[in-house]
C-alpha cells in the first residue's frame, strides 16, 4: 500500500509542481514578464498560489504563497496573486477541480480580441474531450469583477478565454490544467491559420459532432464537455 503523504510532503511536492508548470508556461510562450498565475488546492482545502508581480517562469518553492479558501494568507510568506479571485471562484464552483492555470496565450487571446469564437466544433480531439472553449466578457484585471465574470462559465467548462485578457484552465491536477491550456492554444493557432488562408472557417457539421459525442460516450469519457452540456450556448 502507498503511504499517504504527510502535510509537509504534499506541500513540498505541490510547490515544486507550481514552479515546474510555471516554467513550462513561460517556455511555451503562454506568459511573458510577470503575466499569469497558477494555483493548486491541497488535501486540507488550502490554496498554494503564485505570488503577485513575480516572473512565473522563474519561481522557486519558497516564492509560493499559501492562502485559505477565502484568499487570506495563512503564513508569513509572499503575497498571493492579485487575481486570486479567478482561483477562489473556480474552486468554489468546481469542488471536483484541484488546479487552476491562468495565462496569456497569444493566439487564443488574439482570437478573443478579433471576436472569433473558440466554442465552435472544429477538431475531433477537442470535441471528444473538452468540447470547446467559451469566451467570458471583459473584466478589469486585479478587481473583484474578474472572479465574478467567469462564475457562470466555470460551472460548466474546464476552459475559458477572458476576452482581451487570457485563458483560464481547470484540472484534476496541475498537469491536467496545463494540458488543457496547451490544447486551447494549439487549437487557436490552427483556427488562426485557417482564417489566414481562407478568410473564414467551416466548423464540423452537426452530424459529425453527434457522432463524436457518441464516440465519447462509448469510450466512457466522463469529464466536463461544453458541447455536451451546451455551456454558454
Ligand atoms: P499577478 O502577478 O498579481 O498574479 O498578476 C499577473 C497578471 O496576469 C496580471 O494580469
Amino acid at each position: 500500500m502507498v503511504p499517504t503523504p504527510t502535510r509537509n510532503e504534499e506541500e513540498t511536492r505541490l510547490r515544486q509542481a507550481l514552479c515546474r508548470v510555471g516554467a513550462l508556461c513561460y517556455k511555451k510562450g503562454f506568459i511573458v514578464g510577470t503575466d499569469g498565475n497558477l494555483s493548486v488546492r491541497t488535501a486540507h482545502d488550502t490554496i498554494l498560489v503564485t505570488p503577485t508581480g513575480a516572473m512565473k517562469g522563474f519561481l522557486e518553492p519558497h516564492h509560493i504563497a499559501h492562502v485559505d479558501m477565502d484568499g487570506r494568507a495563512i503564513d508569513d510568506g509572499p503575497r498571493a496573486s492579485s487575481e486570486i479571485g479567478i482561483h477562489l471562484t473556480s474552486y468554489r464552483e468546481r469542488p471536483d477541480m484541484h488546479a487552476v492555470v491562468h495565462t496569456h496565450p497569444p493566439h487564443a487571446v488574439a482570437l478573443s480580441i478579433a471576436g472569433i469564437d473558440m466554442q465552435l466544433p472544429l477538431i475531433p480531439e477537442v470535441v471528444v474531450t473538452i468540447g470547446g472553449t467559451p469566451t467570458t466578457p471583459y473584466a478589469t484585471p486585479g478587481t473583484h469583477e474578474l472572479g465574478d465574470s467567469i462564475r457562470d462559465v466555470v460551472r460548466c467548462s474546464d476552459t475559458l478565454i477572458m476576452k482581451n485578457h487570457g485563458a483560464v484552465t481547470l484540472g484534476s491536477n496541475l498537469l491536467d490544467a496545463f494540458k488543457k491550456l496547451d490544447m486551447i492554444e494549439h487549437t487557436a493557432r490552427i483556427l488562426w491559420l485557417a482564417h489566414a488562408v481562407k478568410g473564414g472557417i467551416e466548423p464540423l457539421p452537426q452530424e459529425a459532432v453527434k457522432k463524436l459525442l457518441e464516440t465519447r460516450r462509448q469510450l466512457g469519457i466522463k469529464t466536463t464537455n461544453t458541447l455536451e452540456n451546451q455551456c454558454g450556448l
